[in-house]
């Protein structure tokens, strides 16, 4: 099958099309023709060898985790069946969305209802995801909680605020001011602006502090937490691995969050996009033949939402 791939760590330009063989579908696994894709700033610093210790194995590496798409074949007793419009989280660390097919576990994959296009449910399994699990699990969200996001108008950002706000959260953005005017139409009610304003200086309390641009860390946000705060970084780094160790007996802890496949968050996402509390924009697309512009897009910075990748086999007008 085609692949975009990379042959070693590097900018951009490591990225290319290559044949490779296709992957083989385990028991327990299905196997997607992959239609859409979309691009994490988790990709990139993996193809950059800025993570080089979190992934281990060889090369090639066929970039991406998440994928929405076709069942090409499934297990006989799976709920799935080929042809069905799926979205997947791809549940193997070494990603493989940028291809012709990829597998997952059945538990990491489910179906779409007509109502959510392909392209848009590509956007959705890592970030929304990440935002899902950091504020529910990690967070322990409940109703009326004052939820901060910081990077409210990523990925991640983007999702954490509407899936707070549907939570009946009181939710605080911060973003660079050009971002104001998006975070508020997500539903947040106050906004900071990280350029001109410190949140963490601010009169503020929060009962969540959810840092999904991994910038602000745990000791500077205690000052604007409450007794019983908890506090979630996406950042996997030393210095975030040490502060939840040291913070977990602590009335306000902190904790690092690692994201994990798994088919019944995605429904939850599903369910809010459907009940119309969960918008997913789409800051750009790309084919996945130009997949090298849409990493440079990723790490210039885009200026909303999320970057797409589309497939050869993408057929919008279906659905
Ligand atoms: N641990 C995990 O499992 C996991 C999972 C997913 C993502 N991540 C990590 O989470 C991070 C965010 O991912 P993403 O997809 O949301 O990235 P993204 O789409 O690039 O969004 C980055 C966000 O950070 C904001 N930002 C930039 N500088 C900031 C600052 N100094 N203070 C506050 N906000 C700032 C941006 O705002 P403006 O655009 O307005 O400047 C934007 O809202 C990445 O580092 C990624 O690697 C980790």
């Amino acid at each position: 099958m085609h692949a975009m791939v990379y042959d070693d760590y590097g900018d951009v330009n490591v990225l290319h099309v290559s044949c490779v063989p296709s992957p083989v579908r385990q028991e327990e696994q299905v196997l997607i023709e992959v239609w859409a894709s979309s691009v994490n700033p988790i990709d990139c610093r993996l193809r950059s060898g800025e993570l080089k210790g979190l992934l281990l194995g060889g090369f090639p590496r066929v970039p991406g985790y998440d994928v929405a798409g076709i069942i090409a074949d499934c297990p006989p007793d799976s709920s799935l069946h080929a042809g069905d419009r799926v979205v997947a989280f791809l549940d193997s660390v070494r990603g493989g969305a940028c291809a012709d097919y990829a597998v997952c576990g059945v538990n990491a994959v489910t179906k779409l209802p007509d109502c959510l296009p392909t392209d848009v449910a590509a956007a959705m399994p890592l970030a929304g995801t990440t935002a899902l699990q950091s504020l529910r699990d990690h967070g322990g969200m409940k109703p009326g909680d004052h939820v901060l996001v910081n990077g409210a108008s990523g990925g991640v950002g983007m999702f954490a605020v509407q899936i707070a706000k549907a939570h009946d959260c009181h939710v605080g953005a911060v973003a660079s001011g050009e971002n104001r005017d998006f975070c508020l139409s997500l539903g947040a009610d106050k906004f900071y602006n990280y350029e001109t304003t410190d949140f963490t200086k601010s009169e503020e309390r929060w009962d969540i502090i959810f840092d999904a641009a991994g910038k602000v860390s745990f000791f500077d946000a205690r000052h604007v937490m409450n007794e019983k705060s908890r506090y979630v970084s996406t950042e996997p780094d030393v210095r975030g691995m040490l502060m939840t160790l040291l913070t977990w007996p602590l009335s306000k802890s902190g904790k690092v969050m690692l994201a994990k496949p798994n088919a019944e968050d995605l429904r939850e996402l599903i369910g809010l996009y459907e009940m119309g509390k969960l918008n997913i924009t789409i800051d750009s697309h790309f084919l996945m033949i130009d997949i090298a512009a849409a990493h440079s897009r990723v790490e210039s910075g885009v200026d909303c939402g999320k970057v797409v990748i589309l497939s050869e086999k993408y057929r919008p007008a279906k659905f």
